[in-house]
């Protein structure tokens, strides 16, 4: 607790005085304890990489974590005084951070063929009878994100995932409305979510890792474009994806990322 104390002086001393020449790397070692240098990651999976993801959506998170749409005490206490510009610069520094990933910790071993095929198969087509995207629609055909406001889902350890995925089933992550993560996941059975986070778990990284571009998103995602009816997910009502004859492409808007669209296979 002493720990903390002393390193959330150093936060706001970088909040308040913009005078005193503290540089991001020193402002920041409050993170950099948990988060691993660099926000490389902590050892053992249970603090998430901050380097090189998204601007948008590491910044989303900082203020998730402050405005209880997610939640861990310790590190909402120490950024829960600081102010919006301060959480953007944190964003912006952790995201041009760029560290080599580790090469995933798991391999095809030690589960089930037909567990690994399902969540490939929720990956690259989405589930079109429970009315869900394919996570590739909206995290880029690499997987590696898409910036400035989606993050990648690969070269994240398995616990993280599950833990995410479950937190978003449980009601404990919440994203800005309307919060189709938490659309997504309610859709999938709990075997579901288990295969897809097993499948993405063990998926080598690129050799270029940085987020894609929305403009590649949308070329990817040809009917996205197209002028047609969206279902509304806010209600979380099952999309109808017939209008007469013409069947009509389902698309899923985001409210933390408003220049994504996910559509249905
Ligand atoms: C006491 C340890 C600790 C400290 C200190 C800490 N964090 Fe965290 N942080 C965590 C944990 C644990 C999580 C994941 C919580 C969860 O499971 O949702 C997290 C999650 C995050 C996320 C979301 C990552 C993602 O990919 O979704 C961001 C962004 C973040 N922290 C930034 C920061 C910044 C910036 C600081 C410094 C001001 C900081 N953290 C300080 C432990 C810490
Ligand atoms: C309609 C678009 C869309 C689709 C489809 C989608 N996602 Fe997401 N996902 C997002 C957005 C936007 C976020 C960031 C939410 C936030 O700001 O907290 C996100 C965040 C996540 C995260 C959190 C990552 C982290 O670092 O904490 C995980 C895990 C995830 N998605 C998994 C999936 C999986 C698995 C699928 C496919 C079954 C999927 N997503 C499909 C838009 C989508």
């Amino acid at each position: 607790m002493k720990l903390i104390c002393t390193l959330a002086a150093w936060l706001l001393l970088g909040a308040s005085a913009h005078a005193v020449d503290t540089s991001m790397a020193e402002r920041t070692r409050a993170c950099t304890h948990c988060h691993g240098e660099q926000g490389k990651a902590g050892p053992d999976g249970y603090y998430p990489r901050l380097a090189g993801k998204p601007e948008g959506y590491l910044f989303h998170q900082l203020q998730n974590f402050q405005q209880g749409r997610r939640h861990y005490d310790l590190m909402a206490r120490l950024i829960e005084p600081l102010p919006e510009a301060y959480l953007r610069d944190m964003a912006q520094y952790f995201s041009n951070l760029h560290v080599p990933y580790p090469a995933p910790a798991l391999n095809a071993t030690g589960v089930p063929a037909a567990v690994l095929a399902r969540g490939k198969a929720l990956t690259l087509n989405g589930d079109a009878s429970r009315g869900v995207p394919a996570c590739v629609s909206c995290h880029g055909a690499q997987l590696t994100g898409v910036a400035p406001d989606v993050p990648g889902l690969l070269g994240l350890p398995l616990d993280y995932l599950n833990g995410q995925l479950g937190a978003w089933q449980s009601g404990q992550r919440r994203a800005h409305a309307p919060d189709c993560m938490a659309q997504v996941v309610k859709r999938l059975a709990s075997d579901d979510l288990m295969a897809v986070a097993q499948y993405l778990a063990r998926q080598p990284l690129p050799a270029n890792t940085s987020p894609a571009s929305l403009s590649v998103l949308r070329a990817s995602n040809p009917s996205s474009t197209k002028q047609q009816v969206a279902t509304d997910v806010r209600t979380g009502a099952m999309p109808s994806r017939t209008m007469g004859a013409t069947p009509v492409a389902t698309t899923w808007t985001c409210g933390s990322a408003p220049g994504v669209v996910g559509v249905l296979p």
